[in-house]
């Protein structure tokens, strides 16, 4: 069963539409995309830019890094072959976001 964390209030997150935030020493990037919240590990499989400081286009997340992008929901990355791990998100009804440990994607 997930250990949920809460790490933010979704109206911040509508307003900023991506922050990081640590949970258990674990860095991960939250993203507002399309109505959705999505967490995604911040330190990017390729050579380790942060997430967070990154853009969304198209519904994708690019890597400042040298600009993969990530499908927020699976981790899979474009024309490669890593994949960035995702963690489960809830949005409970008063609005605060929480994430799980308990990775949904893997390093492959
Ligand atoms: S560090 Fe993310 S694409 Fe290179």
């Amino acid at each position: 069963m997930s250990q949920w964390h809460e790490v933010a209030r979704l109206r911040d997150l509508e307003a900023r539409k991506k922050t990081a935030v640590t949970v258990g020493g674990t860095t991960i990037a939250l993203f507002w995309i399309k109505g959705r919240v999505y967490a995604l590990a911040d330190t990017c499989v390729h050579e380790q830019r942060q997430l967070s400081k990154g853009a969304v286009l198209f519904g994708k997340v690019v890597c400042p890094g040298h600009q993969w992008k990530f499908d927020p929901a699976t981790g899979e990355a474009d024309g490669q072959d890593r994949c960035q791990p995702v963690f489960p998100v809830q949005v409970s009804e008063d609005g605060i976001v929480s994430v799980s440990l308990e990775r949904e994607g893997a390093l492959r």
